[in-house]
């Protein structure tokens, strides 16, 4: 691990779930530990790197020399993201974005009726890692893809449809690995490469991938 390979870059890294509320005690969300962000995040700090960390709701101490910016809904992260974008030189989005969210927020507790039916109108959340990589100074962008099935293709979609530099794939369809668990393998696609790296915990993973988004970094300077 090369613990200079990042010296003097900004790297911004979202974790996390979003929490897109329905009324005041009420909200929709995703299953994220955060695990895997807050390791990205220690481990861009180990290769020199000054980092933010953009993070929803979790259990999770601030790695040491890490700033922590704490939002609640994907719109907050979006917010916290582009406030972040004229300092940023790599952006790492590792969140679990919720992909819709309540059209209004209704301002007391939604009360229970006598229907046994009850319908949620929902809006689509603005793609956060898509817009950052569409921005006019754009930084090195990389994507995360959670798939069950078809996983390097469905990732290279993602990698072309919202610009990315790099995507990290990962199967979640097999056990032990990703969502809140503390093993993961993965596959980092680029336009042009194709690296596996093989099970292991999340920290010593994290080391691996930075080092991967370094040395792809340093080839776009
Ligand atoms: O399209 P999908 O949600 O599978 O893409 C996952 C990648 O996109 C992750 O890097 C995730 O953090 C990011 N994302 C985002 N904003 C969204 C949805 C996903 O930044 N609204």
């Amino acid at each position: 691990f090369d613990t200079g390979s990042l010296a003097g870059r900004r790297v911004v890294i979202t974790a996390g779930p979003t929490r897109e509320p329905l009324d005041p005690v009420r909200y929709i969300s995703n299953h994220s530990s955060g695990k895997m962000g807050f390791a990205l995040a220690e481990a861009a700090m180990n290769a020199g790197a000054e980092v933010t960390l953009i993070s929803g709701p979790v259990n999770l101490a601030t790695p040491a020399h890490v700033k922590r910016i704490d939002i609640t809904s994907a719109l907050d992260m979006l917010d916290a993201a582009q406030s972040t974008l004229e300092h940023c030189d790599i952006f790492i989005a590792c969140a679990a974005v919720a992909d819709y969210r309540p059209t209004s927020v209704a301002e007391h507790k939604i009360k229970k009726g006598n229907e046994e039916i009850m319908e949620l109108h929902l809006v689509k959340n603005p793609d956060i890692v898509a817009t950052v990589a569409s921005a006019p100074q754009r930084p090195f962008t990389v994507g995360f893809a959670a798939e069950t099935q078809d996983v390097i293709s469905y990732a290279r979609g993602k990698l072309q449809r919202k610009k990315l530099d790099m995507i990290i794939a990962n199967d979640v369809s097999q056990a032990g690995i990703g969502f809140n668990s503390d093993e993961n393998a993965v596959t980092v696609v680029t336009h042009d490469t194709e690296t596996a790296i093989a099970q292991t915990g999340k920290r010593q993973l994290a080391n691996q991938l930075i080092e991967q988004i370094a040395h792809q970094y340093k080839t776009t300077q």
